[in-house]
């Protein structure tokens, strides 16, 4: 069994934290989501794994390496444009021969892992071509769409359809036999210009292929927009190990599940877990609240920051408080004390902000 995952993309819903970063990077309790997936995709026994970057191809490279600190052994394919996720496929024909492999959709988090889905399709019976994830969700003209029959097997798979016949999305985990190739390379583009993998899915199932499908177990969501991604860091941190590598000074308290990294300081603040600080950061004279991820080198000083994500090397001072709220890396985010009174804002394209009345 190989892997082929799939880290290209624009990411453009989480601008502007991809204009400097693949989404698949971006961390969840200061860790790429990418990562998430290839550490399952080895603990599964997977150990060839081809990795189809785009234009984020340096960053992701640098991250990954040759995949020998997950145990895999990666090799990348590049992909010119984001022609589809059927067309990820179509490049990797070589690389994957006839064996069989399990497409991951980089930017997908599955809180339980894969490994169980990867078990049982080693153990299927050999009429199975395909195995396919399904989620109940509530917007599912966001997904590729499954129906189903009175006995569980799949009838149809349809891409965004405008009125979905399910509320069953397809998950960003796919486990696929040879036939898929010969689908991928009869299907057309679709509406958005794209060769899709549900059309290549549909493709076997209207010759007869049987495409097994399993509903996911526990949390699934594709980290592709800031809700989503502080939700994804809400899960990730209830699984975080509680650890204490850096100092906390005795007028401080950590309360429930945290990670202190080596080098952070807490000096005269609350933190409150689910929380991670990051290696080299200090908290002073602040309150860390439940679900928040502050990256490394980062100083938090006479603030409060709750159910939030801090990338590296930020600094928030005398800010009471944040919510809700994801910041980029080097971000600076200070009081200003001086006349006039009022916010001075040097800010990226697409950045939002939402300054509270008071
Ligand atoms: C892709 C697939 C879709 C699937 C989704 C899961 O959508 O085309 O069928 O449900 O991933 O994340 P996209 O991310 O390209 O919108």
């Amino acid at each position: 069994m190989k892997g082929l995952v799939l880290s290209g993309g624009t990411g453009s819903r989480l601008r502007p934290i991809t204009y400097t970063s693949a989404k698949q990077l971006v961390p969840i309790a200061n860790k790429p989501i990418l990562f998430y997936g290839l550490e399952s995709l080895a603990r599964a026994g997977v150990v060839e794994v081809a990795v189809v970057v785009g234009d984020t191809a340096p960053e992701v490279i640098a991250a990954l390496g040759d995949g020998s600190a997950f145990g895999l052994k990666l090799t990348y394919l590049h992909q010119s444009a984001p022609l589809g996720l059927a067309h990820c496929v179509r490049i990797a024909a070589e690389y994957l021969g006839d064996d069989d492999f399990v497409m991951y959709l980089g930017d997908n988090f599955i809180l339980n892992g894969v490994e169980q889905f990867i078990q049982s399709f080693r153990e299927r019976d050999a009429s199975v071509a395909a195995q396919i994830l399904l989620a109940k969700v509530s917007d599912p003209q966001r997904f590729g769409v499954a129906v189903l029959d009175e006995s569980g097997r799949v009838t149809k798979l349809i891409e965004k359809p405008k009125s979905p016949p399910s509320d069953l999305a397809l998950v960003g985990v796919y486990l696929f036999d040879k036939s898929i190739h010969a689908a991928v390379n009869a299907i057309d583009p679709s509406s958005r210009g794209e060769l899709e993998i549900t059309d290549a899915l549909d493709w076997l199932l209207d010759r007869g292929a049987n495409v097994r499908s399993a509903i996911v177990e526990g949390y699934w969501k594709d980290l592709g927009e800031p809700e989503a991604l502080l939700d994804g860091n809400r899960l990730a941190l209830d699984g975080v190990e509680p650890s204490l590598k850096g100092t906390v000074d005795s007028a401080s308290r950590v309360e429930g599940r945290v990670s202190i990294d080596e080098g952070a300081a807490i000096v005269n603040s609350l933190v409150r877990g689910p929380a991670i600080i990051g290696a080299g950061t200090r908290v002073v004279d602040s309150f860390i609240g439940p679900y928040t991820s502050v990256g490394p080198g980062c100083e938090i000083l006479q603030s409060e920051i709750e159910y939030s994500i801090v990338l590296a090397d930020s600094h928030v001072h005398d800010i009471v408080r944040l919510e809700g709220s994801i910041l980029g890396k080097g971000v600076r985010v200070t009081r200003r004390k001086v006349r006039p009174s009022a916010s001075r804002l040097v800010i990226g394209d697409n950045s939002v902000v939402e300054i509270h009345r008071s």
